[in-house]
């Protein structure tokens, strides 16, 4: 379509030779060889898409726009510097992926179409380093729109319908799992009506196949019950959990989509909003600080979800499905705090009641009575339940690193024409 090229092509020539010099001192900085190489590309011509589905781990602006919240600042502060709707001090793990995927592609498509695989070989080590940069400026792209999002979004490169506070169960409230599934069957039936009447529709039939379908759901199922139940309850409520993330994968599967990209949960009994609930004692907190039921359940959770994408891998033989763990990568990052430069790893830095968790439920990070630290960068957690751009840029690059995925497959198939 004549008008998505022209779209991918924004740049004036002094900003694309800008582009390049930054992108070739990215390789020589990246060819230092403490950097792991691997990372996601796009072959040249294929247009990367994206559809995300999830909860507020990687929610960019859906649920205030569907509630009309007025997100206040300190949201926002460290990198786009106002509220985007995202519940961070700045970037989320998806948008450290997302300008991965595109700063990638795109750069490929504009130079290197022409040139061999081992150029490609050279970007994708790049994908690590580029969460240390700020590519969607120099680059131009933008991030991964939010569905609901009416005004200033493109999806020309994908949708994301995560919402904050989703969860998978109940099925038909808003925005479970399902109803975001229905919502992108809405979106991609009214993109190919607009382009069957010869009206510009963001994604093509091409676009809808090659793209890469992200699920990252399930902490709020899995903190719910462990509220009000033991470990073994808990663990047995999972499968009616598991059985509506198969339905959305067999759901999308059935209407063409076939390469999936399936995150783990992360390590809930790290959380100041968990850890600040009264106990009785300490007998359930680990060596660093966590609690370890909450993390049994985290960790039994991931393992289930793992075996229903390897199961799923089976059935749909022409399908990519990729499993990631989330939890060793968010365990890490307050196990090894020291390594990362984190100070209080257990502690918000937007919150209040000050330590050891800086967490009250009723006095919110949004509160006019909140505390904010002043560099979040030595902070784990943003406000109690999610994570610090700091934090999702060490977890990004954990991602990318493909150590704990599973197939380990390079992340360049996903868009592979
Ligand atoms: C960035 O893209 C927008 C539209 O997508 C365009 O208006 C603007 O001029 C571009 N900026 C640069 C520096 O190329
Ligand atoms: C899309 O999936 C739904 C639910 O599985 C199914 O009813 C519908 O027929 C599918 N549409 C296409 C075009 O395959
Ligand atoms: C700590 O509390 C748990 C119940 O929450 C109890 O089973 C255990 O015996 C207590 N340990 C001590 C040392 O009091
Ligand atoms: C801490 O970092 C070391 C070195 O990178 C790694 O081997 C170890 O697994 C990490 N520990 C945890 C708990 O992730
Ligand atoms: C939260 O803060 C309020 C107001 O200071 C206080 O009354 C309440 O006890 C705090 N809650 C917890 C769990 O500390
Ligand atoms: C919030 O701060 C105001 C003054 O700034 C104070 O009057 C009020 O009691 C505080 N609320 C809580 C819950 O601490």
């Amino acid at each position: 379509m004549a008008m998505d090229r022209a779209r991918r092509h924004p740049m004036s020539a002094a900003a694309r030779s800008s582009a390049f010099l930054t992108l070739w001192s990215a390789v020589v900085v990246a060819l230092a060889p403490t950097v792991s190489a691997a990372g996601f590309s796009c072959r040249g011509g294929a247009r990367a898409v994206v559809f995300n589905f999830g909860d507020s781990n990687s929610d960019t602006g859906g649920m205030a726009a569907a509630m009309g919240w007025r997100i206040r600042p300190p949201e926002g502060r460290a990198f786009f510097h106002h509220p985007t709707g995202r519940f961070c001090d700045g970037r989320l793990t998806i948008d450290f992926l997302f300008v991965c995927i595109f700063g990638i592609s795109y750069l490929y498509d504009l130079y290197m179409s022409s040139l061999v695989d081992i150029v490609v070989g050279l970007l994708l080590i790049l994908c690590p380093w580029m969460t240390k940069m700020h590519p969607g400026e120099s680059l131009n792209i933008s991030y991964l729109s939010p569905y609901l999002k009416a005004l200033g979004s493109d999806y020309s490169n994908g949708a994301n319908f995560a919402i904050a506070g989703s969860a998978t169960l109940p099925r038909d409230v808003l925005f479970s799992l399902h109803i975001q599934v229905q919502q992108f069957l809405f979106f991609r039936d009214r993109s190919l009506e607009l382009i069957s009447q010869g009206l510009p529709g963001p994604v093509d039939a091409e676009g809808f196949r090659n793209a890469l379908y992200m699920i990252d759901i399930g902490q709020n199922d899995v903190n719910a019950l462990l509220s009000y139940l033991s470990y073994d309850q808990v663990v047995a409520r999972f499968p009616p959990i598991l059985a509506e993330i198969k339905d959305a994968i067999q759901t999308l599967y059935d209407n063409g989509s076939r390469n999936f990209w399936v995150h783990g949960t992360g390590a809930l009994g790290c959380l100041p909003q968990k850890l600040s609930i009264p106990r009785k004692n300490d007998s359930d907190l680990d060596s660093n600080g966590c609690l370890k039921t909450y993390n049994r359940a985290a960790v039994a959770f991931n393992t289930a979800l793992g075996s229903l994408c390897d199961q799923l891998s089976v059935q749909m033989k022409d399908a990519t499905i990729v499993y990631t763990d989330l939890f060793p990568l968010k365990y890490d990052l307050i196990a090894n705090r020291t390594k990362y430069g984190f100070d209080k790893p257990l502690m918000t830095c937007c919150g209040y009641g000050g330590p050891p968790y800086n967490y009250n439920i009723t006095i919110s990070c949004q509160s006019k009575n909140a505390s904010v630290c002043d560099d979040g960068s030595k902070f784990v957690s943003w406000d109690g339940v999610h994570l610090t751009e700091a934090a999702n840029a060490i977890v990004a690059k954990g991602i990318l690193s493909s150590d704990y995925s599973r197939p380990k497959i390079k992340f360049d198939q996903f868009c592979k024409v």
